[in-house]
């Protein structure tokens, strides 16, 4: 079979059998895929050989680019000793070496004040101070099983320690946890999560802080963050009935890049201390460099109790997540076996030891690269070019976090006026982009800008101009 043929051939066997992901199959069928088979450093190649700049990290997952020698190697040498071991009743060197590493890099966040007073702490006052730190690692696949491992930690928490009827969650607005039905429902975008509505546990829904459409009509050049008093509200009146809040920190990502003021992460903490809920950090997007410190946590020395890490974690070549809590949160669940006050969760994969083993070789890879410390230049040049950006007559709004941005793209710049969902402002500017040899997936009207850190600057500046390109052309 030529390669013609065997592109044809795969072309309808995707159409055949594949049910792509956030995708109106209807669109897709009528359709060419772009059927992708190789990837080398931040570009990804299509059957016919075309190349394409990778502007979202293959979902925000890769970090260190494609076909990355140490990671590929680090695979292979686990491949060689064993591929999967359980950890149900078995340790594995991968999983072990990898939680030491996690939690040390985690360090930082729990050295940084803010759980010296966390509730967690407070419940559990005879601990050592190590209880304050984030220090107890859970495995699972991907990153909406981190929050419902996280989501179930926390509800059962509550539990063991002898507190009834903290069984419910406070959620953001906007707010995207993944697609579990536990995730979904602290989940706040309603084009994703209002269909399922019947299916989903109820949650305490706060304002998002998207200031661009304050949900409180308010300037944020003047405002007070009153949207954390809203979650105040919340807090004050049904705390004892509140296991936990979640938040994305800084950023709410898949919301549409929707970045909080600077003092709000620290607020929410400063909430859940003051009114006796956990903290559960969701970095799944943010973890691991993408806002310009290893955890965006950092940046306002906040500590969860809970912290939910994935996608960067393997820098994107294997599927693996984790959900790490303060050691108090732990010893809640340590018991007499009668007791029952085991976490009776787990799946097949938890801790895969090629995950593990990768994720480690990751890990290695941000030491020896200096990636957090080489992002500096990027992200000023992406803020910069950003700047530029908004200058343009339907650019409405851009935000960015580390080296993760939205373009919001609006109608009417005056009046904030949206496109209407059916234009498809954004994937026009994706297919223009594509056009020109750029893969790129918006939210909505937002354009996605989240390259792999590792992209040199010359990249980075081609990844802008063809955005740049593409939303004139787009919305000419
Ligand atoms: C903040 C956040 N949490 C959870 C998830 C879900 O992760 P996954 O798609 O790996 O299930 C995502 C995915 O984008 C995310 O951005």
């Amino acid at each position: 079979m030529d390669i013609l043929e065997r592109n044809k051939r795969l072309e309808e066997l995707d159409k055949e059998h594949l049910w792509h992901p956030f995708t109106q199959m209807k669109e897709w069928l009528s359709g060419k895929p772009v059927i992708i088979e190789e990837g080398r450093d931040c570009f990804i190649k299509d059957v016919y050989g075309r190349w394409y700049l990778d502007g979202v990290s293959s979902m925000w997952v890769n970090v260190h680019g494609h076909g990355k020698t140490q990671l590929g190697d680090a695979i292979k040498r686990q491949v060689d000793k064993i591929s999967h071991s359980t950890l149900l009743g078995l340790g594995n060197v991968p999983a072990i070496e990898l939680a030491e590493k996690l939690v040390n890099l985690l360090s930082p966040l729990s050295a940084s004040g803010a759980t010296s007073n966390n509730v967690a702490e407070s419940n559990n006052r005879t601990d050592s101070n190590k209880g304050t730190a984030l220090r107890r690692v859970f495995y699972s696949d991907n990153g909406s099983t981190a929050v419902e491992v996280a989501l179930k930690i926390a509800f059962q928490y509550w539990h063991h320690v002898g507190v009834k009827g903290k069984t419910a969650f406070v959620a953001l607005n906007n707010a995207y946890h993944g697609d579990t039905i536990g995730a979904m429902s602290v989940g706040g975008i309603d084009i994703f999560h209002a269909a399922f509505g019947p299916l989903l546990f109820a949650t305490y829904k706060s304002p998002s802080p998207y200031c661009y459409r304050c949900e409180l009509e308010l300037d944020k050049r003047t405002c007070s963050m009153e949207c954390l008093e809203k979650m105040e509200d919340i807090l004050k009146e049904n705390g004892d009935r509140i296991a936990a809040v979640i938040v994305e920190p800084l950023i709410q990502a898949a919301g549409g890049m929707i970045t909080s003021p600077p003092g709000f992460l620290r607020g929410v903490r400063e909430l859940c201390t003051r009114y006796g809920v956990l903290m559960i950090a969701d970095e799944v997007a943010t973890g691991f460099g993408r806002t310009g410190r290893m955890f965006a946590c950092e940046h306002e020395s906040v500590a969860p109790d809970i912290i939910c890490l994935s996608k960067g974690i393997t820098g994107g070549y294997l599927p693996l997540a984790a959900t790490v809590t303060t050691e108090s949160v732990f010893n809640a669940f340590l018991g007499e076996f009668k007791e029952l006050k085991t976490f009776f969760h787990g799946h097949s994969y938890t801790g895969n030891p090629l995950g593990c083993a990768c994720a480690l070789a990751c890990m290695e890879l941000f030491e020896s690269e200096g990636t957090v410390a080489g992002l500096a230049p990027k992200i000023e040049l992406l803020k910069n070019r950003l700047d530029g950006l908004s200058h343009l007559p339907h650019v409405g709004d851009v935000r960015n976090a580390g080296l993760m941005a939205g373009v919001e793209l609006v109608r009417d710049k005056p009046g904030r006026t949206p496109y209407p969902y059916e234009e498809k402002m954004g994937w026009k500017v994706a297919l223009k982009a594509m056009s020109m040899g750029v893969f790129i997936r918006p939210l909505g009207n937002v354009i996605v800008i989240m390259p792999p850190l590792s992209i040199p600057l010359s990249n980075l500046t081609a990844l802008l101009d063809c955005i740049e390109e593409s939303i004139k052309e787009a919305t000419a």
